[in-house]
Order: C-alpha cells, then sequence, then structure tokens
C-alpha cells in the first residue's frame, strides 16, 4: 500500500485535505494523525474491521484495547452504558485534554474495539487537527499511539512513517506534539477512581476536581510481575529501545561520576555508548553520543523529548545507553514510569 502524506498546519487547516484524510477513516481505512501528546494510528472505532486493520499495521496482540477518541461531549453518553458523575466532571474540567476515562460500554461499541473487554476507553484530545479530522470523518476514532508495538511511541510524522510506511492509508503530518508522553488513564468503574497509566494530568489534580481521593494500579508501581497492570497494555514491554539502558539516580555529582565511569568500560569494551543527560549537566560527560533530553528548570521538555532520544538511539545503533533520572515535581512518575519500562527496570542508586 502507499502511505500518503499530508502535511497540515494547525493554524490554518487545509479543508480539502483534511477532507480527503476524514473520508479514508469513513472508507475504513487508517490513517495516522498528531494528538497534543503523541501521534495516534486511527481508524473508525465503531467498525470491527478498522480495529482489526489497526492491530494488523501495529502487530499488537488483538487483547489490547483501544482508546476512542470523541469530538463532543454528547459522543460520551453515545457508547457509555451509564455515565457517572465523576466522569462528567471530569470532562468539563479537563477535556479537551491528555485525559482518558475507562467507562462501561454500550452495545455500540464493538469487541474488536475494547479488546474484548466490556469497559471503553475514551478521551477528547486537545488537538486542532485530531478534532477536525474526528468531525470531518464523521466517525469516533480508535487510535492506539501510531508505533510499531513495542516501539517507542511517535511524537513526529516521520517516526510514524519509520514505523508504518506502507502499511496504513495517510499520515497527517501536523509537526511536533506538544506534551510527547500519552494521557493519563483514570479507571471510573471501580469503587475509587483509579490511575492505570500516568500522564500529564496528575493524581492531585484529579482528586482536587473529584472531591475524593484517586488510587494508582499496584499493578504499574511494582517493577516485577507479582502484580498485573489492570490496564493490558501497561503489562507490556513498552518503550524499549534496542540497547540495554540503566538508570543512574542520586545526587547529581555522584551520578555523573557514576555514569562517566559505566561509559568508558563499556566504551573500552568497543561497545558504543550513550549518555542521557539534560542542558545542565550535558557538558560533563566524556562519551561519544550525549543526548540532552531537555532542562530540569522546564520538566515538560524532558517529557517532550524522551522517545525521540529514544528513537535516535536506535537510530545510531548505539548498543549501551546509560540515562539519568527525572524524578521532577509535577509529571515526574509520568516520565520515570516510561524511562523504568525502556530500561528494564535496571537502575543503580548512588
Ligand atoms: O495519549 C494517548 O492516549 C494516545 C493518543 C493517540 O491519544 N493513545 C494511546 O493509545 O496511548 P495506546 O493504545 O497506545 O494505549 C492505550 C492504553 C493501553 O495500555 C490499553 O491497554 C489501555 O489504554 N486501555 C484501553 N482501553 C482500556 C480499557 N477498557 N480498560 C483498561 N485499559 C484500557
Ligand atoms: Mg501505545
Amino acid at each position: 500500500m502507499n502511505t500518503k502524506v499530508i502535511k497540515i498546519d494547525s493554524d490554518n487547516i487545509d479543508e480539502k485535505s483534511m477532507q480527503e484524510a476524514g473520508d479514508l477513516i469513513a472508507a475504513g481505512e487508517l490513517v495516522a494523525f498528531p494528538t497534543e501528546t503523541v501521534y495516534g494510528l486511527g481508524g473508525d472505532a465503531l467498525d470491527p474491521k478498522a480495529a482489526e486493520k489497526i492491530y494488523k499495521a501495529k502487530g499488537r496482540p488483538s487483547d489490547n484495547p483501544l482508546i476512542v477518541h470523541i469530538s463532543k461531549f454528547e459522543d460520551l453518553e453515545y457508547i457509555a452504558k451509564d455515565v457517572p458523575a465523576s466522569a462528567r466532571k471530569l470532562a468539563d474540567k479537563f477535556w479537551p485534554g491528555p485525559l482518558t476515562m475507562i467507562v462501561q460500554k454500550n452495545e455500540k461499541v464493538p469487541y474488536a474495539t475494547t479488546g474484548g473487554m466490556e469497559t471503553v476507553a475514551i478521551r477528547m484530545p486537545n488537538s486542532k487537527i485530531a478534532l477536525d479530522l474526528i468531525r470531518k470523518s464523521g466517525k469516533l476514532i480508535a487510535a492506539p499511539s501510531a508505533n510499531t508495538s513495542g516501539r517507542p511511541s511517535p511524537t513526529e510524522a516521520h517516526h510514524v512513517a519509520e514505523d508504518l510506511d506502507g502499511k496504513i492509508a495517510m499520515i497527517v503530518d501536523g509537526g511536533s506534539v506538544g506534551i510527547g508522553i500519552e494521557s493519563t488513564i483514570v479507571d471510573l468503574t471501580e469503587k475509587k477512581p483509579m490511575i492505570l497509566r500516568p500522564g500529564y494530568i496528575t493524581p492531585e489534580m484529579l482528586s482536587e476536581v473529584l472531591g475524593e481521593e484517586v488510587v494508582i494500579d499496584p499493578g504499574i508501581i511494582a517493577a516485577d510481575d507479582t502484580k498485573k497492570p489492570k490496564a493490558p497494555g501497561m503489562k507490556y514491554k513498552h518503550y524499549a529501545p534496542k540497547a540495554s539502558m540503566i538508570l543512574v539516580e542520586g545526587e547529581q555529582s555522584k551520578v555523573i561520576n557514576k555514569i562517566n565511569e559505566l561509559a568508558d568500560e563499556k566504551s573500552k569494551d568497543g561497545k558504543k555508548v550513550a549518555v542521557i543527560a539534560t542542558e545542565e549537566t550535558k557538558s560533563m560527560y566524556r562519551t561519544d553520543v550525549i543526548l540532552s533530553i531537555g532542562s530540569r528548570q522546564d520538566e515538560d521538555s524532558i517529557a517532550r523529548h524522551l522517545y525521540k532520544i529514544l528513537r535516535e538511539c536506535d537510530d545510531m545503533d548505539v548498543e549501551a545507553i546509560y540515562s539519568e533520572s527525572f524524578k521532577t515535581p509535577r509529571i515526574g512518575n509520568a516520565i520515570m514510569n516510561r524511562l523504568l519500562k525502556a530500561a528494564g527496570h535496571q537502575v543503580i542508586h548512588v
């Protein structure tokens, strides 16, 4: 299949091109598009055949449910069996935005989309291009991240092309995304609201709006397999670069010394080594490949560059990666959740 790439300026959307993209979705084809979090691989959410195509293109197990993207609040009622008061409150406050809510599904949503589950994940993205695509398609759009299963999520259109060129009908190139890590997932079908995947919207932010405690799925905190995460997708080894990766955490000067020491050893063995540093520390390393992920003064910049940097390591055929640790104040948990997975939970404390 020939994958057509169209460039769209979100401040001046080309109506004709976007309609072409919308028509492809309506015809049951797949279109990758930008959201504010990461690029999504979209298909008609209520068409089981489109869901099957998505799983096939990504090489994703079909028991891993998809998020349904909507463009208007009524669509929540349209596909949910019942809409809990908590969902209304959160939608009012955070939609459109990087929050996915899990509610009971109704009969309109096929099991192919929910991986056989009775619940459905719903999100209204805060991206002009994504919202326009949903409207123009006249459909609801099921969209996982637009990467091959197991690779870092795409934050630029060329990342999508690397993974899916030839496998999907179209890529809408809207430039780099704003946030860079996937949406927060909150499950509203339990007694207490439960975070199944940490993201830009923190438990504290949800708790403030709901006026009740928001718990975190114990399965995503455990470093081992003793507890199973509730979101099927969180159990897979995700976001993995090809190289082995180790995180070093502790006091900054000690971290730098340790990483330099480990990197020297590996380099002596003839291995290609990369260090993931920050704007503040990048000049303190001496390996060939030093990648700055962003500034500690701006934690959003760290989230935004995370996946891009992991992909760069793959592109350069790096064999070992040593990374600083980023327990930043607000979204540090969301960043570390991705990095720990990429590192297979290999952490050295100094
Ligand atoms: O930011 C995002 O959420 C991006 C953009 C494209 O919107 N999408 C995304 O989709 O990250 P995906 O498929 O890569 O991740 C969806 C996650 C998976 O871990 C999946 O298991 C979980 O959501 N999920 C979906 N439906 C669920 C459900 N009914 N119950 C529990 N987990 C669910
Ligand atoms: Mg994904």
